[in-house]
């Protein structure tokens, strides 16, 4: 849980129960809680601005991680963008993403060919 998180944060936006911490309710409902199998069509979610995917793509092969990728860009808006795991990459997927300048692990939807995001929606794999 705490990977990355400063403590600060982690008390602020969350509550422990038992073992297992829960995001706070004032953020709860304003999130939709949904489970999607990458390897399958998602088209008619979105579109996203920012897609958190860490160390999912590692698990497919080439071929896969290449469908995943075009599936994913085609549900996010234009310069929306992609965290991947440290293990993965866009590399040979420079069509559709391409790696953030400053950011590592952080990647940029490279098409620009519609409006710019109105409001910020995500996705994120657990
Ligand atoms: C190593 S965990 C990463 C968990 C988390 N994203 C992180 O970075 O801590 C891999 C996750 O990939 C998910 N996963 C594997 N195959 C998937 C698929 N076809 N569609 C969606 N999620 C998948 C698993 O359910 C698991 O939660």
């Amino acid at each position: 849980m705490q990977r990355g998180l400063p403590v600060n944060m982690l008390l602020r936006y969350f509550t422990q129960e038992d073992r297992r911490w829960r995001l706070v309710q004032h953020l709860r409902q304003r999130v939709e809680f949904r489970e999607l199998n990458l390897v399958h069509d998602f088209r008619g979610i979105g579109p996203f601005d920012i897609v958190f995917c860490r160390n999912v793509l590692i698990y497919f092969d080439a071929d896969t991680r290449k469908q995943v990728l075009s599936r994913l860009a085609r549900v996010c808006r234009p310069d929306a963008y992609l965290w991947l795991g440290a293990a993965e990459s866009v590399i040979d997927h420079e069509s559709e993403w391409r790696p953030h300048d400053e950011f590592p692990l952080l990647n940029v939807r490279t098409s620009r060919i519609e409006a710019p995001a109105r409001r910020l929606s995500l996705v994120a794999s657990r």
